[in-house]
């Protein structure tokens, strides 16, 4: 099993959105399990919404000091979406001490990038654990935006994934509709294909990371 948290104490940079997508492509061949410790509890919300229809299970334990024993559990990988608060440093460092791996998810933009390396450096870096930063809501019309965001992230020595999230609107109203990205329906066309792409791209490049590691602690 891997435990793979979601992180970064800057609200609204889709911690909740990675986590539900990419608990749904890692679910198409995989048993996953997707954790909510943070108190606003958004991904619950989320899979409330979607009844029984979500292809990986919710747990609605959230209390952070509970993770170490998920691993006696049946799943392959357990995403953990966690707050998006300096006030939930606390939380973030008991979740992290018992994570495989971290992914940052970001906005492009420069603004973003202090609290994401105050988060790194204060709180992932410490903690000991692989991470990797997600550039998120990357605009399809302007891919400069991506390859300014990753030469800065490179600039300031941050590990970062090469697949990149783009921003779609179809992603903004899936938690309400209760659907994950490998619902959304073939009538939405080219943009859930591509939508999809994006998330699986990022699946396939967190499973080479783990390719020469044990799985778990
Ligand atoms: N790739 C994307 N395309 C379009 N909208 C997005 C994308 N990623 C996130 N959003 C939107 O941005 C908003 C914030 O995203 P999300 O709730 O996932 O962030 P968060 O980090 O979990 O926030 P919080 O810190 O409050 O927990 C939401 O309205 C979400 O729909
Ligand atoms: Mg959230």
């Amino acid at each position: 099993m891997r435990i793979v948290s979601i992180a970064n104490q800057k609200g609204g940079a889709g911690k909740t959105t990675t986590v539900m997508n990419l608990a749904s492509v890692c679910a198409e061949n995989s048993r996953v399990l997707v954790v909510d410790v943070d108190p606003q509890g958004s991904s619950a919300w989320w899979a409330d919404r979607a009844g029984d229809s979500l292809p990986f299970d919710v747990a609605d334990d959230t209390d952070p000091r509970n993770l170490a024993r998920l691993r006696e559990l049946p799943y392959d990988v357990v995403f953990v979406d966690t707050p998006g608060s300096l006030e939930g440093r606390d939380v973030l460092s008991t979740v992290l001490g018992e994570s495989d791996f971290v992914i940052l998810p970001t906005e492009p933009s420069p603004l973003a990038f202090a609290p994401l390396m105050a988060t790194i450096n204060e709180v992932v870096l410490p903690a000991g654990v692989n991470y990797r930063v997600l550039v998120n809501r990357v605009d399809p019309r302007v891919p400069s935006d991506l390859v300014d965001a990753q030469g800065l992230l490179d600039g300031a020595g941050f590990a970062r994934f090469e697949a990149a999230i783009r921003d779609y609107k179809i992603h903004k109203m899936a938690p309400i509709e209760g659907r994950v990205v490998t619902q959304y329906a073939d009538g939405d066309s080219r943009i859930a294909s591509k939508a999809r792409e994006d998330y699986r791209r990022v699946a396939l490049e967190l499973v080479s990371y783990w390719a020469n590691t044990k799985g778990g602690k």
